[in-house]
Parts: C-alpha cells; structure tokens; sequence
C-alpha cells in the first residue's frame, strides 16, 4: 500500500504533509537552507523548528532525503475550511468563542 498521510484539519483547512523526498529532489543544498531558514507554513508543520536549526543538520536532512530518492506520490491538495476532506482526517478544535 502506498504511504499514507493523515489529513490534519482545523480552522486553517485542511493540510497534507509535503512528500519531502519529491520535495527534495528539485532544491540544491544551498538553495534548502535558504528555504529552511525562512519556511513558513499552515498548521500543524513545525515551520518554526526547522527555521531555528543549525546549518549542519539542515544539510544532514538535506543529504538524507536525496539518498532517499523521489519515492512516493505527491500529497493531495490543500482544502480549504469550508469543504470537507474525505475520511479519515484529523479534527483539530477551533479557539475558544
Ligand atoms: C524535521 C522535520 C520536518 C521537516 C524538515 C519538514 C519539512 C517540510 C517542508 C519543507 C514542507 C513544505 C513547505 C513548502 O511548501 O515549501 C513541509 C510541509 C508540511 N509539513 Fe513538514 N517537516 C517536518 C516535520 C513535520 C511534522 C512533525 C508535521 C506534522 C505533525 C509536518 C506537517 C507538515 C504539513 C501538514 C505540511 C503542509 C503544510 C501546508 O500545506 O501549508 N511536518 N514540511
């Protein structure tokens, strides 16, 4: 079975985890640590982690994943808050009214 990823949804929507190793494939080293240090996503992706990591592990991750190879298939889409994504998904609460 392919790899699946649980769609995580909450006030944002509802997001897929990026398919690194197809990610990867495309960026050069240097252009990786340019994107780490200043990546920004939606929920729930630890963006702000991996913007705090030293250069050395980004390039350590970077080198990981491309001996990897470009497995797996993309991520589904992005869907917006006011659609439903098919089940199974992961329900985050909204904040308190
Ligand atoms: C070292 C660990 C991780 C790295 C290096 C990493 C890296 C990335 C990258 C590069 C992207 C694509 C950003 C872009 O579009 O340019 C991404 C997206 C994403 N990641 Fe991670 N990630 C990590 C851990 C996690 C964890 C722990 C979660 C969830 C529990 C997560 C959830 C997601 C999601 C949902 C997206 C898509 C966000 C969107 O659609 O806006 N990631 N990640």
């Amino acid at each position: 079975m392919a790899y699946w990823r649980p769609p995580w949804r909450g006030p944002w929507g509802t997001t897929y985890a990026t398919n690194l190793r197809m990610y990867m494939q495309s960026l050069s080293e240097e252009q990786w640590l340019k994107k780490a240090k200043s990546l920004k996503t939606r929920p729930p992706m630890p963006w702000f982690t991996v913007q705090q990591m030293n250069s050395a592990d980004l390039r350590a991750i970077h080198a990981y994943i491309r001996h990897l190879g470009p497995g797996g298939e993309p991520a589904p889409a992005y869907v917006p808050p006011d659609k439903e994504p098919p089940p199974p998904f992961v329900q985050f609460p909204g904040p308190p009214k």
